[in-house]
């Protein structure tokens, strides 16, 4: 008789954003006349840009010929994407990484779950709390995580690292000593970022305590401070001990299209090990690559055009982040991130539970966000909304707020 991984049982209820929107969906099902806006996952409304449409076209032609027709990609990525990732990256800003350093993949989610499978099955997880839940979940399926205490919403072998008003939503070292760190730069959910010299300090750490960073810039696009790194590699020592993640969802708008990448430096390793070989190894056996005219159109945002278009866009939402933070504010919010990222996080009203907030805005208001303690038990009392909303839209949900 076949048996199950047991540790999928140990999940509590569904995947945070499957939840919300079976919750949505039974309230639109009930009110059928109501006009919900969703600011809850961070999914863009956009249209791809003409540069990146443009390339895509190109590459779909060239598949309809014999002559430049493409099968499967090559293990790593093409080279062209490669090359302009690296230039565009990481030479443009200071940062030693090569091309075949760089794994080209479907995008950062499925990276940032899969990459805890080439560490050893007892290793100890550090996480930021609130956090994307993708990284803990996926060390729960693996058996990584302990047992699930319902109370405190935590796990028994999970390091947490609170981010809270208290400390600035900015992690502290943890007492015990981690053996796998997780950040994500600027942050999501809370949509706040740290100093490029925190950042060399967690660097630091790691490298000290022999931890190594899974660090996911999925929002580095966004950010508009001078001191904020736009890669863990501006940081002296992080070819040592980090993994860089990245994704083209946010910067240019491919959640419905999938394309991302894993930098896994040579330098990394466990002894003589190298992580590097090991990423190869697992990306050559379980991953056929993302497709031709995706990488394609990857590569296009790295044009002249396609980078004016994409900063266009980014300043697009970045104005629905500022609007939302001013207007929330005005109302009398309290208010965090939507500067250096796409994510407002801000203070529930009344003392309202998380959960009690998002059902008092989606009936109340027909407006969606993420409840915070779907992040994570420090994310109780808060409240996510996302600037990737169309500007109307923002516009109009801000107005509904304002009058509650
Ligand atoms: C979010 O809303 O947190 C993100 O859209 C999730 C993701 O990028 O997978």
């Amino acid at each position: 008789m076949f048996k199950i991984n047991e540790n999928y049982q140990k999940l509590p209820g569904s995947y945070l954003f499957s939840t919300i929107a079976k919750k949505v969906a039974a309230y639109t099902q009930a009110n059928p006349d109501k006009d919900m806006i969703r600011l809850g996952i961070g999914d863009v409304t956009q249209p791809l840009a003409p540069a990146v449409i443009a390339a895509m076209h190109k590459a779909v032609d060239e598949m309809a010929d014999a002559a430049t027709f493409r099968g499967y990609a090559p293990d790593l990525g093409y080279e062209f994407l490669r090359s302009a990732i690296a230039e565009n990256d990481y030479k443009s800003r200071g940062c030693e990484i090569a091309p075949d350093e760089i794994f080209v993949s479907d995008g950062a989610k499925s990276d940032s779950a899969n990459i805890q499978e080439i560490f050893a099955q007892d290793s100890r997880i550090a996480v930021c709390d609130p956090v994307y839940p993708v990284y803990v979940d996926s060390n729960v399926m693996s058996g990584r995580t302990g047992s699930y205490d319902a109370n405190t919403e935590t796990w028994s072998d999970v390091i947490y690292m609170p981010c809270t008003m208290e400390n600035g939503f900015v992690p502290e070292f943890p007492k015990e000593t981690p053996d796998i760190i997780y950040l994500c730069l600027p942050n999501n959910p809370t949509g706040t970022t740290v100093t490029k010299a925190q950042l060399q300090d967690w660097v630091d750490y790691a490298n000290r305590v022999g931890a190594v960073i899974i660090y996911d810039g999925a929002y580095e696009a966004y950010i508009s401070e001078a001191d904020v790194a736009h890669s863990i590699y501006e940081c002296e020592g992080a070819r040592t001990c980090a993994i860089e993640l990245k994704s083209f969802s946010k910067n240019a708008g491919f959640t419905g299209v999938r394309l991302g990448y894993a930098v896994v430096p040579k330098d990394l390793k466990c002894g003589d090990v190298s992580l590097h070989g090991m990423w190869a190894r697992r990306h050559g056996t379980k991953f056929n690559g993302a497709p031709y005219i995706v990488q394609r159109a990857g590569e296009a945002t790295y044009s002249p055009e396609g980078k004016a278009q994409l900063k266009a866009q980014v300043a697009y939402y970045m104005k629905n982040a500022s609007a939302i933070k001013s207007g929330l504010q005005a109302a009398g919010y309290t208010v965090f991130g939507g500067v250096n990222a796409p994510y407002i996080w801000l203070k529930t009203p009344d003392k309202m539970t998380s959960w009690e907030f998002f059902d008092y805005l989606l009936e109340q208001a027909n407006v969606v966000g993420t409840p915070g303690s779907g992040f994570g038990p420090s994310g109780e009392g808060y409240f996510r909304l996302t600037a990737f909303g169309s500007y109307e839209n923002t516009q109009k949900a801000l107005e509904r707020i304002q009058k509650l």
